[in-house]
């Protein structure tokens, strides 16, 4: 079965950019003149997921307002330069079909993705998590994990190695790896003590998950911070059946950090120096 949905949980508070997300989406903070979540839906689309469901909250309408029609603004650029800015956010809206619903409670990722499941059914579905901005190689992360789907059937996860003293900050896994940079997992830990880390490789917010996900994020009981956890869920997916692990190709900015923030949008001014 092709992928065509794509969900994106974004009712998180953005806590860690204070005082610019008091007001304004984390997801809507740009890397040099497009937002962390416009990057999210042209890597979706590149994917072949046209169907876009968005997971928001309170405060957050500038995110179905940015995939919309702005009558004025447009009607006043029409015929000038500026409306050439507009070009790659017209062919989302263009291509994709997008829909929203509201997430009340923060009570984890894998409550989030739960909420989604109105609007994906039962069908495998992407996860994006837009501040994690990716760059592929050949093909986008979201891509490959497609490319994997298509051969096993059965829920991917994108992951990278990070720094041991940087694991506390991830779901982690033990895998075995079953052909060059493809592992199943064996067993998985979210945001484990540096100390107690059973290795460095740390999920990135790339997923791609088939609809048995959601009765078992039902049965999951709240873990680390008394939140519902997708690595929980995942981990129970992978008991049963079959969960496996890509390590990307490509680059990882992990723009919920101001660190990882400043790379992103020095790397991105590069590359529109470069392309003119
Ligand atoms: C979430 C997941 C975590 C994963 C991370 C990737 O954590 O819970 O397992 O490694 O996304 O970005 P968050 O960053 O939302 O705290």
């Amino acid at each position: 079965m092709s992928v065509r949905k794509c969900l994106f949980p974004a009712a998180g508070y953005g806590t860690r950019f204070l005082p610019a997300t008091k007001a304004m989406p984390k997801e809507m903070l740009p890397i040099v003149n497009t937002p962390l979540i416009q990057y999210g839906v042209d890597e979706a689309l590149a994917a072949g997921m046209n169907n876009i469901a968005i997971v928001t909250g309170r405060g957050k309408r500038a995110l179905a307002d940015h995939f919309d029609i702005s009558y004025e603004l447009e009607h006043q650029i029409r015929g000038s330069s500026k409306e050439a800015s507009l070009a790659g956010i017209r062919r989302l809206m263009e291509n994709c079909v997008f829909s929203f619903t509201r997430q009340m409670e923060m009570k984890g990722l894998g409550h989030a993705i739960l909420t989604g499941e109105t609007l994906i059914g039962n069908e495998p579905f992407g996860v994006l998590l837009a501040d994690d901005l990716c760059v592929g190689k050949e093909h986008d992360v979201m891509t490959q994990l497609v490319h994997v789907y298509e051969r096993f059937g059965c829920s991917v996860v994108a992951v990278e190695e990070v720094p041991r003293e940087e694991t506390y900050k991830y779901g982690v896994i033990v895998a075995d790896e079953i052909e060059s940079g493809l592992y199943e997992v064996r067993d998985m830990v979210e945001k484990p003590k540096v100390e107690e880390a059973p290795s460095n490789m740390a999920i990135i917010g790339r997923y791609l998950l088939t609809p048995d996900i959601f009765d078992i994020i039902r049965e999951t009981p709240p873990g680390l911070n008394g939140e519902i956890q997708i690595t929980d869920a995942l981990k129970t997916q992978a008991s049963r059946g079959r969960v496996l692990a890509l390590k990307f190709s490509g680059r990882r900015f992990d723009c919920g950090s101001v660190d990882g923030f400043v790379e992103a949008t020095n790397y991105f001014y590069q590359r529109m120096k470069e392309r003119g």
